[in-house]
Formats: C-alpha cells, structure tokens, sequence
C-alpha cells in the first residue's frame, strides 16, 4: 500500500520524504489554511519539488467554469498534481472534462461505495473515500474502502482507492488489509505508526547492556 501524507506543512513533508516511505501528497482548504505561510500556489510548487509522487490540490469553486479553471491552473504547477474535485454532479462533469483534457483528478469528500464508483467511471485516478469522518458518525468507514477495492479489482478499474481521514494507526492497518491501493496519513498518526514502546524499552536496554560489557577503565569499545 502506498502511503501519502495528508498536509500541506512543508516541513512535515521534508522529514517524512527523508525516511523513505513518502509516496505522494494530499492537501486541502483546511490544511493550507493550517499550515500558512505563502499562497496555496507557492506551497504546492515547493511541496512538488520534495517529492515526485501525485501531490492533490483542491479546488474550492463550486461552479464549472470555475472548478476547470481552478483545475487548468494547479496542473500547470507541476507535471505531479492531481486536481482534487469534490463528489457532486457538477465535480463529476468536472472530472470527465479535465481527463479529456489529460488532467488528474482525486475525486474527494467520497463517502459511499456509489459515489466512489460514479467518480472512476467520470475519469477520477484517485478515490477518496474519508474513513474518520464514517466513523465519526457511526458508520464503518472502513467498509466503503473494501467494497471499493473489491469493485474495481472484480470490474478492472484502474483508478486507485485512496482511503483518506485517517485518525490513528489502526485505520491504516485495516486499509493495507483491504486491499487498499493508498493511504493519506496525517503526521502525526505517521509518527504514531513508527513508535512502539517495547521498541523504545528495547533500544536503551540493548545500550545499557552494550555500555556494561564494556571493560571498566577503557572506554568506549566501537560497535563496528
Ligand atoms: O484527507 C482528508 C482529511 O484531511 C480530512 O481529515 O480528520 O478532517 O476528517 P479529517
């Protein structure tokens, strides 16, 4: 499963691209407006400079015209944007006009498997169906991921489920088992998926047997 983060913070970007497991980008309104600092524009160029991954960018018009603009503009950024159009009748014209214009979409605010499925039909690459907020209200966001993937692979859809508001490390256990082709990660449940304390306790009790074997007097004995 390939794993994106979810923010537009630069720098949460430049440490997670460091470890090597950085796939892609998903940002939104809220995200910029969280992170600050320069136009949306200006951020999302940078962002594309740290990795070569699909970088989303979503538009906020609620018209056509305005959606296609917003849209013909963000791809001009850089040949890895994928214009993130929100799930409604007119996001959907949106979509199968920008594909005819050879433009990438992430269809999001998905939030049931129909939605999903109408979206890969309009052209839509990426799926976004948002788990956290299913589960917020009840419902088992993780079951729209499944049939999704399940859909496509029974009828070769090529576009890929991008399981998004992920909220704690679980949710991306659950998606990878379902199959699911992306995960977008806040980088704060990234980290979470990084640490365990028996990890930790392990680490210092290695040291501290290290530092104990080593004969008194002399000092530090390198490892290698
Ligand atoms: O990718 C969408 C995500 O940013 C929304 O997350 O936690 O606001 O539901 P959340």
């Amino acid at each position: 499963m390939k794993i994106f983060l979810d923010t537009a913070e630069v720098e949460e970007i430049r440490t997670v691209a460091r470890w090597g497991v950085l796939d892609g980008v998903t940002t939104n309104p809220t995200l910029f407006g969280k992170a600050g600092g320069g136009s949306y524009e200006s951020i999302l160029s940078e962002i594309c400079t740290i990795t070569k991954g699909p970088v989303s960018a979503e538009v906020v018009a609620e018209d056509l015209d305005g959606m296609l603009a917003q849209g013909r503009s963000f791809a001009k950024l850089a040949p890895n944007i994928v214009v993130k159009i929100p799930m409604s009748e007119t996001g959907l014209e949106a979509i199968s006009r920008l594909k005819a214009e050879g433009i990438s979409t992430n269809c999001t605010l998905v939030f049931s498997t129909n939605q999903g499925l109408l979206a890969a039909k309009a052209g839509a690459v990426l799926i976004s169906p948002f788990v956290g907020r299913l589960d917020d209200i009840n419902q088992d966001g993780m079951i729209v991921v499944r049939e999704l993937v399940e859909i496509f692979a029974v009828h070769d859809i090529k576009s890929e489920v991008l399981a998004a508001s992920i909220r704690h490390p679980l949710h991306a256990t659950l998606a990878a088992l379902a199959g699911c082709h992306i995960a977008t990660v806040p980088f704060k449940v990234l980290q979470q998926m990084v640490h365990h304390p028996l990890t930790e306790s392990g680490i210092k009790q290695f040291r501290a047997d290290w530092d104990k074997a080593q004969p008194k007097g002399n000092g530090h004995r390198s490892a290698v």
